[in-house]
């Protein structure tokens, strides 16, 4: 740590952590309700939408507060100077949390806008809208005031503008369900498929200059490759979600096309790692956030590339769509991407805003092949069920509840390599949390 004022990335993390165990309760809950029958009484007072709109929320919101710490740790040390306001940042955070707890605590009494991973209603929206302005404000003042631009920062705070214009699209209620699913998908693929993108390369950069000691000019060379990509195939792309759902015929070409292309992007930038690692200069000391560097990138390619590309061509969508493949894909993508981004920059940042120069990492490592091997085989799973559902549904033409009974195996092997999944998470929380210095032999 360089900068005082660093140190509320800490914070950001500290917080983040715990939402992702509370996160990981309710994914457990949604796979025991598919496997066993949960008594009525149960469900009348917890029901699945519920628990789910509390899943991916919490996913959503311990994600931003991982990349809100990761941009107040890196902008310091990118600008060379100290965040603009530090209690604006304390004030932010305090914010974001009261939202988010006010948020949930009204998914469960049943208010909510019902749209998926928007349920956020009114008036609480404008409150998180708010909560981002005052974020972006302070980020690019602190920008604004060092007046040293950086490609890497450059980045970061273009995906972080980009996805906080997004949520905009997300707010208005629209009378037409077809209108509403287009913007819907505006928020949502052309988050995790453009900003978010943008954010996490933006990041990479930062993580992989500072542990290689490769020049910047290698690792942001590859960084404007990789954004011009990732812009290009993701903003066409989102038409691979605009199949089905009244929008015109067009969209099937233009989005099957555009849509197979999107794994390239993700693939140079798992190439490019790979170069860089071998290029390194620096020796190597915390190799934990190194494994999360590559596993990241690995990960990365398997969920979004692999698993996006496997579904995205309107010939196999047309059976697959919004089946259990398709959470197959999420839980893949998603932790591949963005969980282990955030873990990687956590292991990054954490311990040495605590001072620590060579921590041990033995337990962490065991959190995270604990964690990723619980989490492909859970894709695998998902998948399993989700093509047993496409076939007896939308092939053999059978009812909803025959598929369900022929799902019920796999969703219950699900539930339990998330019980796995569930003590992977628990060790790695614990050990970041409590990361101590390593002791000498
Ligand atoms: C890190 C990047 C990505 C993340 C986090 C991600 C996550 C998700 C999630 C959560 C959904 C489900 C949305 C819903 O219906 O509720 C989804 C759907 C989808 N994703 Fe991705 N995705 C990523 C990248 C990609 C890529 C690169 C492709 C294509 C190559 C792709 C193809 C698709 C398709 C076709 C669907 C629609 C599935 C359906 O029709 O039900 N995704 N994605
Ligand atoms: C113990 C671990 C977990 C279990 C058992 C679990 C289970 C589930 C289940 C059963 C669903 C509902 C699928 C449906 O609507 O039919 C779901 C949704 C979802 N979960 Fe998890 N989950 C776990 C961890 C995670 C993690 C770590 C992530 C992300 C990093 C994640 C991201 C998501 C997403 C994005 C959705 C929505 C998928 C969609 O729209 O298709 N989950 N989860
Ligand atoms: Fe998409």
């Amino acid at each position: 740590m360089e900068y005082r004022s660093q140190k509320v990335a800490y914070w950001y993390f500290a917080a983040a952590l715990p939402l992702f165990v509370l996160q990981i309760f309710l994914g457990l809950y949604l796979a025991f309700s598919y496997t066993f029958t949960v008594p009525q009484a149960v469900v009348d007072v917890f029901p699945f939408a519920t628990a789910r709109a509390m899943h991916t929320n919490l996913l959503v919101l311990w994600m931003l507060l991982g990349f809100m710490g990761g941009t107040y740790y890196i902008v310091p040390e990118e600008t060379g100077s100290e965040i603009y306001s530090e209690k604006l940042a304390f004030l932010q955070l305090f914010a974001l949390l009261a939202i988010g707890v006010t948020a949930l605590a009204g998914f469960f009494l049943g208010w909510t806008k019902g749209r998926p991973l928007l349920e956020i209603p009114p008036p609480l929206n404008y409150f998180v809208v708010a909560g981002a302005l005052l974020f972006l404000f302070n980020v690019g003042m602190t920008m604004v005031r060092a007046s040293r631009w950086t490609a890497t920062q450059g980045t970061l705070l273009g995906g972080l503008v980009f996805l906080a214009l997004l949520y905009l699209f997300g707010i208005p209620f629209y009378r037409n369900e077809v209108v509403d699913w287009y913007y819907w998908w505006w928020v949502i693929h052309l988050w995790v498929e453009g900003a978010w993108e943008l954010v996490t390369a933006s990041i990479f950069a930062f993580v992989l200059m500072n542990l290689t000691g490769v020049d910047r000019q290698v690792v942001e060379k590859w960084l404007y490759v990789e954004i011009g990509l990732f812009l290009f195939t993701g903003i066409a792309g989102t038409g691979h979600h605009y199949y089905w759902i009244g929008a015109p015929r067009y969209w099937l070409w233009i989005g099957g096309i555009f849509s197979a292309l999107e794994p390239l992007p993700i693939v140079l930038m798992l190439v490019d790692t790979m170069n860089h690692i071998k290029e390194r200069k620096n020796p190597i000391v915390n190799r934990l956030t190194w494994t999360y560097a590559v596993g990241c990138a690995v990960m990365h390619f398997i969920g979004a590339g692999v698993w996006g590309f496997l579904h995205t061509l309107p010939q196999i969508n047309y059976y697959t769509h919004g089946s259990q493949v398709t959470a197959s894909h999420g839980h893949l993508a998603f932790f591949g991407a963005y969980a282990l981004l955030n873990l990687m920059t956590f292991y990054y940042a954490m311990p040495r805003l605590k001072g620590i120069r060579e921590y041990d990492d033995t337990r962490g490592k065991y959190g995270f092949w604990i964690m990723t091997s619980a989490m492909m085989l859970m894709g695998l799973t998902f998948g399993v069920a989700g093509v047993l559902q496409s076939y007896i549904e939308r092939v053999l033409g059978l009812g909803f509840m025959t598929a369900q009974s022929y799902m019920r195996l796999w969703m219950g092997a699900t539930f339990f390599l998330g019980l796995v999944f569930l003590s992977g998470v628990l060790t790695t929380v614990t050990d970041l949390l409590t990361i101590r210095p390593k002791a000498r032999a």
